[in-house]
Formats: structure tokens, sequence, C-alpha cells
């Protein structure tokens, strides 16, 4: 499988490493040290390196702000968000999965759009949006 394939639940050969690792605990190191960096409250992510996001749709699993796991999604041709992976029920992080996300167990089964609209499940809102600037090449996201 290729990065760009993606295996029986919709996740791409990266992301299935991604929550591999994080079944295994080490999420918080294998994900976002390639191209992020935490700095003083902030967490400074280098965009190119993230073959996700060179396609506008594309989600990336960057790395945590503190204890928050985050992920960038690519809205538009030069735009990005960044948004808390920690679901609003019950704070389980969710996975990217298709052009979304999904609360794998432990978690209870909510979906979110790409932009982090509730589509359905026990989640009484949907996944909060952090503050990100772009400039140069770098998303800066901050609480
Ligand atoms: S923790 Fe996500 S649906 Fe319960």
């Amino acid at each position: 499988m290729t990065d760009d394939t993606t295996d029986a639940l919709g996740l791409t050969r990266r992301q299935a490493l991604v929550a591999a690792a994080a079944l295994c605990g080490f999420g918080a190191v294998a994900v976002g040290t390639a191209g992020a960096a935490q700095a003083s409250g902030s967490l400074r992510v280098q965009l190119s390196q993230y073959p996700e996001l060179k396609k506008v749709g594309g989600i990336a699993l960057v790395g945590d702000l503190g204890s928050t796991p985050v992920a960038v999604v690519r809205t538009g041709t030069n735009k990005y968000i960044a948004l808390n992976r920690r679901c609003p029920h019950a704070g389980v992080a969710v996975t990217p999965r298709g052009r979304g996300f999904v609360c794998l167990p432990p978690g209870h089964g909510s979906v979110f759009t790409d932009t982090g609209a509730k589509v359905s499940g026990l989640t009484p809102t949907g996944l909060r949006k952090l503050k990100a600037t772009l400039s140069r090449g770098v998303l800066t996201i901050t609480g």
C-alpha cells in the first residue's frame, strides 16, 4: 500500500501507522515529529513536510499542542485549519477517515466532517478549531 491508497477503513498507510502507534502508546512521538515543533504555547508546522497536505481536503496529524492532539486540514489552495482532535463527548482523540474524522474505540463512534462539524454520534458538538496563522509555509497553531 502506498501513502495514497487506503485500507478497508479508509485509512492511508500513514494514518494506519499513526493509529497503530497510538494504540501502542507511541502516538505522540510518532506523529508530528517530522515537521512540527512546540515552542512556548504554540505548535509550528512546516506544511511541506506533510504529503497529505499537498492537495485540498488533505488531513495531517501534526502532533500535540501541550496535551492537545492536533490535526491540520487543507481547506483551500492556500487555506488551512487546525482542529483539536479531542472528541467533545469524552475526550478520545479522533482519527482521520475518508473525508473527515471518526471517534474509534475506546470512543463511541461519533463522526465529523473534515472541518470538524458534527455528522453523527454522541458528541454534543463538532471538533474545536484552534487559532492558526500561516506565514512562509509554516502554520503556527495556538490554543
Ligand atoms: S468519546 Fe467520542 S463519541 Fe464518545
